[in-house]
């Protein structure tokens, strides 16, 4: 039987890599699957992977808009009556030593790792409480475990995700929500095509699997979290498919 029947999902960063694979796989596991990115064409481009029986929508928005963010979740909980599960796989990476790092750099990798999953998570909880509870799955990553050079903002925000998520499973359990983070390792994802290949190589050489993931490895793990009774128990948890790169 379909894991996700019955169940309303809304994907944040779905219109690329690691949000489009858990989009698809939810869609294929029975849930309604509601699209939202800043790509208008990644969107689309996911869409078409969401083969599943159950209604799809796409919302156009950026995570750094907190309005846009709460009408975007009020729109889809409109079109698909309700809300029961977020994961929020927005993010950006930019690899820049710290002693170059200007506080531009460092506002537009916050903006959007870390506030841009307060914005969500934030304006998705009302929804869930009207629904008698939710999953809040948020994509961190095992920097924000182990830290790593020349990402000292996206390590920060990581860590930061990590945290949040921690004190909303704590906030939101009342409400009958439960909040998790993943922290994949390195994952084959347009998200890292700007890393240098210096940094690749040093990386590749630290994981006991020697191999980056690929989004399609990652999303189950999302899809343990979201299901029951598989994900009943977890809460405030950070689960890491990450190649053995960080071992907690
Ligand atoms: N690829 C990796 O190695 C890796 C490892 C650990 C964690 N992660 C995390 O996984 C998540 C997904 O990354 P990915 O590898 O799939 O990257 P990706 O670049 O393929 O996808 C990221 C998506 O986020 C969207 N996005 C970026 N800024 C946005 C904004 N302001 N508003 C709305 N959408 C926005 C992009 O349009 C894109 O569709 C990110 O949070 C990333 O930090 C990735």
């Amino acid at each position: 039987m379909a894991q996700l029947e019955g169940k309303v999902a809304v994907v944040v960063g779905a219109a690329s890599g690691i949000g489009a694979a858990i989009a698809a796989l939810f869609s294929s596991e029975g849930a309604q699957v509601a699209l939202a990115d800043r790509s208008a064409a990644g969107v689309e481009a996911t869409r078409a992977r969401c083969i599943g029986p159950a209604k799809v929508s796409s919302h156009v928005v950026d995570v750094t808009d907190a309005a846009a963010v709460e009408a975007a979740l009020a729109a889809a909980a409109e079109e698909h009556g309700g809300i029961d599960i977020l994961v929020n796989s927005a993010g950006i990476l930019e690899e820049v030593p710290v002693l170059e790092m200007t506080p531009e750099a460092w506002d537009r990798t916050i903006g959007v790792d870390l506030t841009g999953v307060f914005h969500t998570a934030r304006y998705v909880a009302p929804h869930m409480i009207e629904r008698g509870g939710g999953r809040i799955i948020n994509v961190a990553s095992q920097l924000g475990i182990k830290g790593g050079t020349g990402l000292a903002h996206y390590v920060a925000a990581k860590a930061g995700v990590i945290g949040l998520d921690k004190a909303l499973a704590l906030e939101l359990a009342p409400h009958n929500i439960l909040v998790n983070s993943i922290a994949p390792g390195p994952i084959e994802t347009p998200l890292i095509d700007g890393l240098s290949e210096d940094w690749k190589r040093d990386k590749r050489a630290e994981l006991p699997i020697g191999r980056f993931g690929t989004a399609e490895e990652v999303a189950p793990t999302a899809l343990l979290l979201a299901a029951s009774p598989s994900g009943d128990l977890y809460t405030g948890q950070t689960l890491g498919p990450n190649s053995g790169d960080v071992m907690p």
